[in-house]
């Protein structure tokens, strides 16, 4: 139900209170949506996607509570700021990742402040999207969703297919053909998900689920266009904000947009609850070959224009019509900040940094957010003073033909006698 449409960021609290009956248990009070295009506001619906009178994308509002207490470990630590209701989440103790100073980096590229990355390959199934799917696995669970559905690129079939499991709700994916990492692909099979394989690109599986979860209530979407995930995801910003206050910048690889645009929602957040009174700029990071959104702001475009075949090594963001647009150009506007692009050698280039010189295993599209920091502190925008929290987004196992694609002196040896002669004699 359309509540009232309304432009105001300050909208009454007695909105937050219109929840379906059914819900009530699970979203809490203080919930509604908005519609990030045209401001529309509506109750707070578990199956609330789209705007009904401009079709734009929607987000989920949690108005800041009265208390905020932090207890615990991970993303439910955040309880207090998260939408849901529940003391019994569907969760593998995702988040809480580590935040690495990453020195090594820093001197190469002759950056004198403080770098980290904030390293999200150390999630259970090794990404971020797990923090988004145990708030939305365990709506879903609450709401007696049986079959839940997803796309991906990836890592979102990957995370969906373990937390479904756990949850015992069946899963569809819907994944380009020939163009999901081994890994991703692997882990989506071991955890039992069913695959429909699209001859296309990952926007052409999107739309199917976009469809499928528009004509049957029988099908749960579990993508990124689902605003209830990407609750999850702000607590990424949390758990930065707790460990080193609020940095100057924030270096997230963007694809449909989502990430970079839940990171700062958790920022502003903290600040509508008091707790911070500063907020960092948003740096996204595209590849060239698949970035609407770094042309749109390289062009000073308020809209991107969507690329039809996008290519690049970094899979996981290898997405030409980001869903979530809107969203993340908000975030870089409000934020200040920046989007840019790096090409593919650039990202192997990162990965390999990250790799050699941190220790860091990133595939290459969690990579593409250090390849994305060198060239803004190349080019100045990035100062070279600031405090700056990169985010590594998966990790490098996910991918294992691009770790085989690194440089390495490898040999073979057909003796004991040759082997030992070839480790002391540095042959
Ligand atoms: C490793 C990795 N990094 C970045 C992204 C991009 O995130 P978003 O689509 O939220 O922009 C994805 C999305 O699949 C991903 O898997
Ligand atoms: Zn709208």
């Amino acid at each position: 139900m359309l509540l009232t449409p309304s432009k105001g960021e300050n909208l009454p609290t007695a909105y937050g209170g219109a929840i379906v009956v059914g819900y009530a248990k699970v979203v809490k009070e203080n919930v509604y949506m908005r519609c990030t295009h045209c401001g529309a506001v509506y109750d707070a619906s578990p199956r609330r996607f789209f705007c009904e009178k401009c079709g734009g994308i929607l987000e989920v509002v949690v108005e800041p509570p009265k208390q905020v207490v932090f207890r615990g470990r991970g993303v439910w630590r955040y309880h207090s700021l998260l939408p849901l209701n529940t003391s019994e989440p569907v969760t593998l103790n995702e988040g809480n990742t580590p935040l690495l100073e990453i020195k090594r980096i820093a001197e190469n590229i002759s950056f004198k402040g403080k770098l980290y990355a904030k390293y999200e390959g150390a999630n259970p199934t090794g990404s971020f999207k797990d923090r988004g799917m145990t708030v939305a696995v365990t709506l879903a669970r609450e709401i007696g969703v049986r079959h839940a559905i997803a796309a991906s690129t990836g890592n979102t079939a990957s995370s969906a297919a373990a937390y479904t499991a756990r949850a015992g709700i069946k899963l569809t994916l819907v994944l380009p053909r020939g163009k999901v990492a081994l890994g991703k692909l692997g882990q989506s099979i071991l955890h039992g998900a069913d695959i429909v394989e699209i001859e296309g690109s990952f926007d052409d599986a999107l739309k199917a689920v976009i469809k499928a979860s528009t004509i049957s209530t029988s099908v749960y979407p579990l993508n990124s266009f689902n605003a209830w995930r990407l609750e999850g995801q702000k607590t990424i910003a949390f758990e930065i904000w707790e460990e080193i206050g609020v940095p100057d910048w924030v270096v997230v690889p963007v694809g449909n947009g989502g990430n970079i645009a839940a990171i700062w929602k958790g920022f502003k957040e903290l600040r509508e609850a008091g707790l911070i009174d500063s907020l960092p700029r948003m740096a996204g990071v595209q590849a060239s070959g698949a970035a609407p959104l770094a042309t749109a702001f390289e062009r000073g475009l308020d809209k991107p224009e969507f690329v039809e075949k996008p290519e690049t090594i970094a899979t996981a963001i290898r997405i030409g019509k980001p869903i979530n647009w809107a969203k993340a150009m908000k975030a870089v506007r409000e934020s200040n900040g920046v989007f840019v692009k790096v090409t593919d050698e650039e990202i192997l280039a990162a990965q390999h940094m990250l790799a050699r010189l941190e220790g860091i295993g990133a595939e290459p599209a969690g990579a593409a957010s250090i390849a994305g920091l060198k060239k803004l502190v190349e080019e100045g925008v990035i100062e070279r003073g600031e405090t700056v929290v990169v985010v590594v987004t998966g990790h490098a196992l996910k991918d294992p033909d691009s770790m085989m694609r690194a440089p390495c002196r490898r040999k073979v040896a057909s003796t004991v006698d040759e082997a030992v002669r070839m480790v002391v004699g540095g042959e």
